[in-house]
């Protein structure tokens, strides 16, 4: 097989390079370790910035996001028994859309598929080959049989583990950039209506928690939890007494309960792996960077990394040109960088760190009343988290 653009992973960051690069007239195929099932169906992010919508709606796969996304103007920071509404769209112009991951992949896959793009689910033993040559190939086994695909460029967007970045050339003279949490996330999915019209971010003393959403039926909560504990040690009551406890405050705001019909534990890390090209090997997403989800900015930092990237694809082949392909990392690190530095912001005022000094407890809550009382620091962390930048 030949392509242009070979495309490792059927993420949100693989799908949309796939996807913009078929406007612009450029092949690609996409290769996915899982099944088309299995990555509709697997619970990830939640919170698309605007910028995450334009993309989509410019690329013609935003009908439903924009029909049945939930539209944010605002949320709450929780601390102290008192709620604090941050007015994003009174603070920067914009708002966030509230849309499940598995249903943008849904939209990627089915408007792939309307135009006969290819994505072969379920291939295995993925090699990446002469990445620093213009003669790169992939080989990988599909349906039983080795196969070869021979491209132009690979872009690797296959996640934090897959196989692109290891296989970077000059590993010896990369720079990795890591910060591992000594917490988690305890994530539930609940048959209920809304607790919150708006998404409400809690700081306690037992440890941070999180009110979102997916529908008016399905809701998403988390709980900062240890990261090595088990989902079996958390009956529904134990989860429900957490949340409760976590939650509480004096102004008579209760959280709805209802059938709890998942739940898992997701570790938590910054990490930054530089530079995001070799030759002809481009990471984007989650295979070149990973953040803490307080700050809701994986998914979005995956879309803003490939609307570079294709840019640069773009203006390769319309005449040549390498002066953006040449710069899609400093340019792409750029965003990164800053949404990393939110994220480790977010997850620092907000989370419980069990070797806190009670001078260091302090200082964080006296922050969280800092950007509560003034409108200029609540603006900086409104404009971070729409992503106006
Ligand atoms: P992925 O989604 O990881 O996709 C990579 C794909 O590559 C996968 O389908 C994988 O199966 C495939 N693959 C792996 N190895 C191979 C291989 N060898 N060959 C072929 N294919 C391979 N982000 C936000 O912006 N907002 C949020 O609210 C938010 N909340 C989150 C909540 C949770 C609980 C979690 C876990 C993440 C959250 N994120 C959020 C982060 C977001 O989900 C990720 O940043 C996003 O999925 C990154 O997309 P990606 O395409 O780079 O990688
Ligand atoms: C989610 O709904 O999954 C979600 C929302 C906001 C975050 C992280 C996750 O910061």
């Amino acid at each position: 097989m030949r392509t242009q653009v070979a495309i490792i992973g059927a993420g949100p960051a693989g799908l949309l390079l796939s996807h913009l690069l078929h406007l612009q007239g450029i092949s690609s195929v996409v290769l996915e370790t899982r099944s088309r099932a299995d990555i509709e169906a697997t619970i990830r992010a939640g919170v698309l910035e605007q910028g995450t919508m334009d993309v989509l709606t410019a690329a013609g796969v935003g009908e439903r996001m924009r029909k049945e996304g939930a539209l944010h103007h605002g949320f709450e920071l929780a601390f102290g028994g008192k709620r604090h509404r941050i007015d994003l769209h009174g603070l920067t112009g914009k708002s966030i859309t509230v849309y499940p991951q598995h249903e943008v992949l849904k939209d990627l896959v089915a408007a792939r598929l309307a135009a006969q793009g290819t994505i072969l689910f379920e291939v295995s033993d993925v090699a990446l080959h002469d990445v620093s040559t213009n003669k790169s190939f992939v080989t990988f086994r599909h349906a039983g049989e080795a196969q070869r695909i021979d491209a132009d460029f690979i872009a690797g967007c296959d996640g934090y583990h897959g196989v692109s970045r290891p296989a970077m050339p000059d590993q010896a003279t990369r720079q990795d950039y890591q910060k591992i949490y000594p917490f988690g996330w305890f994530g539930i999915l609940v048959e209920s209506a809304p607790s919150s019209e708006e998404l409400i971010y809690a700081q306690h003393e037992r440890g941070f928690a999180l009110v979102s959403t997916r529908s008016p039926t399905v809701q998403r909560l988390y709980f900062q939890c240890d990261p090595a504990d088990k989902v079996d040690n958390w009956s529904d009551d134990r989860i429900w007494a957490e949340l409760h406890g976590r939650l509480e405050n004096h102004d008579g705001w209760k959280l709805k309960e209802g059938k709890i019909f998942q739940k898992g534990i997701i570790g938590m890390r910054s990490f930054v792996s530089t530079p995001m090209q070799a030759g002809r090997l481009f990471l984007a997403g989650d295979a070149a960077h990973i953040v803490p989800p307080t700050g809701a900015k994986g998914l979005n930092l995956a879309v803003s990394d490939v609307k570079v990237l294709t840019a640069g694809l773009v203006e390769f082949y319309r005449n040549g040109g390498e002066a953006l392909l040449q710069t899609y990392s400093e340019t792409a690190l750029k965003r990164i960088w800053r949404a990393e530095c939110f994220s480790w912001t977010m997850t620092r005022l907000l989370h419980t760190f069990a070797d806190a000094t009670p001078f260091e407890r302090e200082m964080q809550r006296a922050e969280l009343e800092n950007i509560v009382s003034s409108p200029a620091l609540a603006t900086a962390l409104a404009e971070n988290y729409v992503g106006a930048f």
